[in-house]
């Protein structure tokens, strides 16, 4: 695939038990950077041994090791103290991102520091997890503590690889579990480059452990594994409903964030210029690799010739680049894969709708994975481009009559993420916003996401929240403890 530059690629280690760590069968694979098609980096390529020994350092940090043993507060102290770390390297792990990943810079500089406030939250909350007094009618002193579930594994995916690190890591350490955390194999570098800082910071052995890796060969044996207690996992649904199945056989907690269908839905009596930029926006940021991207974008039949040729008027001035440059506003994919995932779905949407721009590869670039901002329009509703998450830059546009069909339409998706409703009339938008079949909904914009509110799916989109108080719930179990004080024998026999 890569005719790449081999030479100069930096070869990288793991992390596990505080040490850097090369595969056990020694072999590595290529990253590389997608828009050259070169290659950049070879890491270790985990398998199952390497998790085991991932899993033992955690397991081990966790029951006897120093982590095990750590306050909430000097847990919270090192999470402020690796925040302050990202934040002093913020352009270069930018830099490293944007190259590994082909999002803009100017997206990634946001992405990182976004990852440097993931921390500082979690820092603060770790001295705020709580347990209660039970109100139980006997002579007794019934309590509910809030314990770290234990060994965390964390499989994340490529289109935000250290912010998605970052929202698996921080509530988990936060809450006094310990991690082995295996990144998208197409984009391991930035959380390896946070590794470096992990002794520096605080951080003892065994604590977080990252594995570089495959899906089937690394990703599996974490799932599989006995020792493992919990599994937080965001990517596709695919993958998600497998590893479903796999934890079942260990009763392992699991969380899924699997991405979506999401609409972003205009009424005819929204801000025509905000909407078309809503619209847009919410398509395309990050090349639309985006897991709640809205990739169906509804729109009230008044409008709808209008919004349409507005929007492709507009999306012509989407300014494609190498991702490193300022101006940059749409990189290429993340891999090969993905541009054959998308050009695929291109291909098949000029058989399934109408094409308003777009529909292939960004013909001006030789080399990298660069397909055109595309919107097809007429779509069904029931068509794959409606129906099928594409994670790219590729809308289908959807007319509608009125408020009940758009809120049909909307729900009609097996996913349910995210949506957005554009309009002035708050009383028609908040009986969408109540109605909507979805995790997250916004009025008058979307995307936005903050670390103080929860995220995560409804229907297939998944299931558990991340962020917020919510992204800690999901690593902590809670123990019932009664204490009798009462002195007398129970007195049954
Ligand atoms: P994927 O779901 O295969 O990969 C995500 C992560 O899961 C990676 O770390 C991968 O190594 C791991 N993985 C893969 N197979 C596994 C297995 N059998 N057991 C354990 N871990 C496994 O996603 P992929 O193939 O990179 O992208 C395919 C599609 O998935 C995209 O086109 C998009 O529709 C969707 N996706 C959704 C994301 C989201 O944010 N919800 C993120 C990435 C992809
Ligand atoms: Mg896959």
């Amino acid at each position: 695939m890569a005719t790449g530059v081999k030479t100069e690629a930096r070869t990288y280690q793991m992390m596990i038990n505080g040490e850097q760590a090369a595969s056990a069968s020694g072999k590595t694979f290529d990253v590389l950077d997608p828009s050259t098609e070169e290659v950049i980096a070879q890491v270790p390529d985990a398998n199952a041994t390497d998790v085991e020994r991932a899993v033992a350092a955690a397991k081990a940090a966790f029951e006897s090791g120093p982590w095990g043993q750590t306050t909430a507060q000097d847990r919270g102290r090192v999470l402020f103290r690796l925040a302050e770390r990202i934040r002093k390297e913020a352009s270069k792990l930018a830099e490293l991102e944007s190259r590994n990943s082909g999002k803009p810079i100017v997206e990634a500089e946001f992405d990182i520091n976004d990852v440097a406030t993931c921390f500082e939250y979690y820092g603060g909350l770790a001295t705020k997890v709580m347990g209660h007094v039970n109100p139980v009618p006997d002579n007794a002193l019934s309590l509910s503590l809030r314990e770290p579930v234990g060994v965390a594994g964390q499989i994340i995916p490529w289109n935000y690889p250290l912010l998605m690190a970052a929202w698996k890591l921080a509530p988990a350490l936060a809450a006094g579990c310990t991690c082995v955390l295996k990144p998208a194999e197409q984009t391991p570098l930035t959380a390896l480059e946070m590794a470096n800082w992990f002794e520096e910071v605080g951080l003892p052995p065994g604590a977080v452990n990252i594995i570089t890796g495959f899906g089937e060969t690394a990703g599996a044996p974490l799932v599989q594994h006995p020792d493992v207690n919990k599994v937080a996992f965001t990517g596709s649904a695919a993958v998600g409903k497998m590893i479903l199945k796999s934890a079942a056989d260990t009763i392992k907690r699991v969380t899924l964030e699997l991405g979506g269908k999401s609409p972003n839905i205009f009424f005819a009596d929204a801000d025509f210029e905000a909407a078309i930029d809503g619209a847009l926006f919410g398509v395309f940021i990050n090349q639309g690799e985006v897991c709640s991207a809205g990739s169906r974008i509804l729109v009230e039949r008044k409008i709808y010739p209008k919004f349409v040729d507005a929007m492709t008027e507009k999306a012509k001035r989407i300014r494609l680049g190498p991702p490193l440059e300022r101006e940059t506003k749409m990189g290429p994919l993340v891999s090969k894969e993905q541009y054959e995932r998308v050009t695929s779905y291109q291909d098949l949407g000029k058989k399934e709708a109408k094409l308003a721009i777009g529909g292939g590869r960004a013909k001006a670039f030789k080399k990298g994975f660069y397909v055109e901002p595309t919107i097809f329009y007429d779509v069904d509703n029931r068509a794959r481009i409606a129906r099928e998450e594409i994670f790219g830059p590729v809308a289908a546009v959807i007319p509608f009559d009125n408020e009940p069909d758009a809120l049909r339409i909307a729900n009609d998706s097996p996913y349910g993420l995210a949506a957005a409703v554009w309009s002035r009339d708050i009383y028609k938008a908040l009986r969408m916003v109540k109605a909507l079949r979805a995790g997250v909904v916004w009025v008058n914009h979307m995307q936005p996401t903050y670390v103080e509110a929860p995220w995560g799916g409804y229907k297939q989109s998944g299931f558990g929240r991340e962020l917020g108080p919510w992204g800690i719930e999901e690593y902590l179990e809670t123990k019932q403890v009664h204490i009798n004080l009462n002195e007398q024998p129970i007195g049954w026999y």
